[in-house]
């Protein structure tokens, strides 16, 4: 039995809306704007947290490379890789930001896949580092799950998987949240998403193979908070 199709949770699963976005010339307002801002904050955070040039990464809804333009010229090359569900974003990126830049020699095309269930496994490769900026604020907590099935056998004990949520207190969260700053206002059940704290912790103790650690110095313009998981045991 072929598997069944995914629903839409979000505007980036309408592939004909990305296509007409792109072809307008939107490849990096759609991903969220803020480009250089948001391309450096992720680079610096994760050069905060320990990432070495040697180290290789993988950016899971990658987009149109907003970090992986600031990345690719920081880690050696070959090092960076990246997944995103549309691969229309995928190849604006590459064509209009990493190609121009002179970025290509060290970022392949062999490093880029379109997939919307988070593989990563056909780059045969044991990862340091994931990022997951801005992804799973617009799915439900679930696919975080799935996701990290996905990406355990691909990352190397002790290896870091850095993701971004909307957070709610516990008490507000059945409610719309207004996050501040930005004023961006986040739905329990819609997107954009927000989840509790609780609700990460209950994800990580239900995981053998990861285990949720503090991320802090990360500073989002629109709140989103940012989440570390440690790969911490076999899986499978
Ligand atoms: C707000 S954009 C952020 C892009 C990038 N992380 C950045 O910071 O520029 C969200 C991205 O997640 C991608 N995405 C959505 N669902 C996905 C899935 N199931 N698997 C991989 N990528 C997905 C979208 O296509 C989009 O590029």
């Amino acid at each position: 039995m072929p598997p069944e199709p995914l629903p839409a949770f979000n505007a980036y699963d309408d592939t004909e809306h990305m296509r007409r976005q792109v072809a307008a010339g939107q490849h990096r307002d759609v991903v969220g704007g803020l480009w250089d801002r948001l391309g450096n904050l992720q680079r610096d955070f994760l050069i905060s947290r320990g990432l070495l040039p040697g180290h290789f990464l993988v950016d899971i809804g990658a987009g149109s490379f907003r970090a992986g333009v600031k990345l690719v010229p920081y880690l050696d090359p070959g090092h960076y890789y990246a997944i995103d569900s549309q691969l229309v974003l995928l190849q604006a990126g590459y064509e209009q930001e990493i190609v121009p830049q002179g970025l290509a020699v060290r970022f392949p095309q062999a490093n880029f896949a379109a997939n919307a269930v988070f593989d990563v496994s056909s780059f045969g490769r044991v990862f340091d580092y994931a990022l997951a900026q801005s992804v799973f604020t617009h799915m439900p907590l679930w696919r975080l799950e799935d996701c990290l099935t996905a990406l355990a056998p691909s990352m190397r004990l002790g290896g870091m998987f850095f993701f971004t949520v909307f957070l709610a207190d516990v008490e507000a969260a059945a409610r719309p949240v207004k996050q501040m700053p930005g004023g961006v206002v986040t739905l329990p059940d819609r997107d954009p998403y927000h989840v509790t704290r609780p609700a990460l912790q209950d994800v990580a103790a239900r995981s053998a193979a990861w285990r949720m650690v503090e991320a802090r110095g990360w500073s989002h313009p629109r709140n989103q908070q940012m989440v570390c998981f440690e790969r911490v045991a076999a899986g499978d």
